[in-house]
């Protein structure tokens, strides 16, 4: 009896949930370390990575070092084969200083639930600003009917940690750019800003403009770890969001690092095979459902467990 009536608790608490909680939509950047050849290999590391890009509508890919081109398509492939939604990616150039050493920027999205509809590589020898980044922002514009904002642009950054600083504060130019080239205020930064610890000194944090504009909000918490290893903790990733809708837009508090170690009981090793950053992501508030259909859903999820409730009882008796 006693299950019964915890039973019929629960499903009070799922029709109360189909009135309130639509789900929200997942925004995610993440440090896939030295991604490439190799790790597309490794079956395990595979395994672990498509877990991580299918937990966000939308993921940031960096440090993707693909220089087959074969890596990124082998990712999507598996995503397709195993996860219940379909997904596709758009990704940068190979960019960087020297020939040598390159990255890419790419981005993962639910197709179900995103559409790209805008892209824009920022140039490397933009005049006033001569090769202000080692890896130019490749910055996509995402139309997400679910979303309560519907339209919003990711502009993503990896610096390079000696020039941390430098960069983080010409990120404001391109925010600058993409305002008026968009004319959009839905924007966020995000990615490796390698944004403490040693790269990112407090003293130099009033020159950078995105610090000190307060149209743009930090949205992780200063103390977030960001790093796998245990001897480390330092908010390198990051997540920035500009104007005041974009703000009002997010779930409250939902900017965290994703422990995905934790999470998916791996040791420091096996979580160091996948990369040597965690995940950072935020929640956007999904648009609202029209009350009368909202009801209509709690009213026959409620109705459904009432009727099992019924029969457990008739076959009880
Ligand atoms: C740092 O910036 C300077 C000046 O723009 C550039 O010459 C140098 O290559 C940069 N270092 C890295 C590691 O990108």
């Amino acid at each position: 009896m006693a299950a019964l009536w915890r039973l019929l608790l629960l499903s009070a608490l799922l029709a109360a949930c189909e009135l309130r909680c639509a789900s929200a939509f997942r925004i995610c950047a993440f440090n896939a370390h030295h991604f490439g050849e190799s790790k597309s290999k490794n079956s395990v590391v595979m395994k672990t990575l498509v877990k991580i890009v299918t937990r966000c509508d939308v993921i940031l890919l960096q440090e993707v070092r693909d220089s087959k081109r074969k890596a990124l398509p082998t990712l999507l492939a598996q995503i397709n084969r195993e996860s219940r939604d379909q997904y596709d990616y758009v990704a940068s150039e190979r960019l960087g200083r020297t020939g040598s050493y390159q990255e890419q920027y790419a981005f993962f999205y639910r197709t179900g639930s995103v559409l790209v509809t805008g892209k824009y590589q920022f140039p490397d020898d933009r005049p006033g600003d001569k090769d202000a980044f080692a890896r130019e922002p490749f910055v996509v514009k995402f139309k997400a009917p679910k979303t309560e904002i519907q339209e919003f642009v990711l502009i993503p950054q990896h610096t390079s940690p000696t020039n941390a600083t430098k960069e983080m504060d010409a990120l404001y130019d391109v925010l600058q750019d993409v305002r008026r080239m968009w004319k959009t205020e839905n924007i966020i930064l995000l990615g490796d800003f390698n944004a403490d610890c040693g790269y990112l000194a407090k003293k130099n944090r009033d020159k950078v403009r995105i610090i000190t504009d307060p149209n743009l909000k930090w949205l992780l918490p200063e103390d977030t770890d960001t790093t796998v290893r245990a001897s480390t903790s330092c908010a390198y990733d990051r997540i920035v969001v500009n104007g005041r809708k974009l703000s009002n837009a997010v779930v409250p508090s939902s900017a965290r690092a994703f422990n995905f170690q934790e999470e998916f009981r791996l040791t420091e090793d096996e979580a160091l095979d996948v990369s040597d950053h965690y995940p950072v992501e935020v929640l956007l508030r999904s648009a609202a459902v029209p009350v009368k259909v909202r009801l209509r859903s709690a009213a026959v999820s409620l109705s459904c467990s009432l009727l099992l409730v019924l029969l457990m009882l008739l076959s009880q008796s």
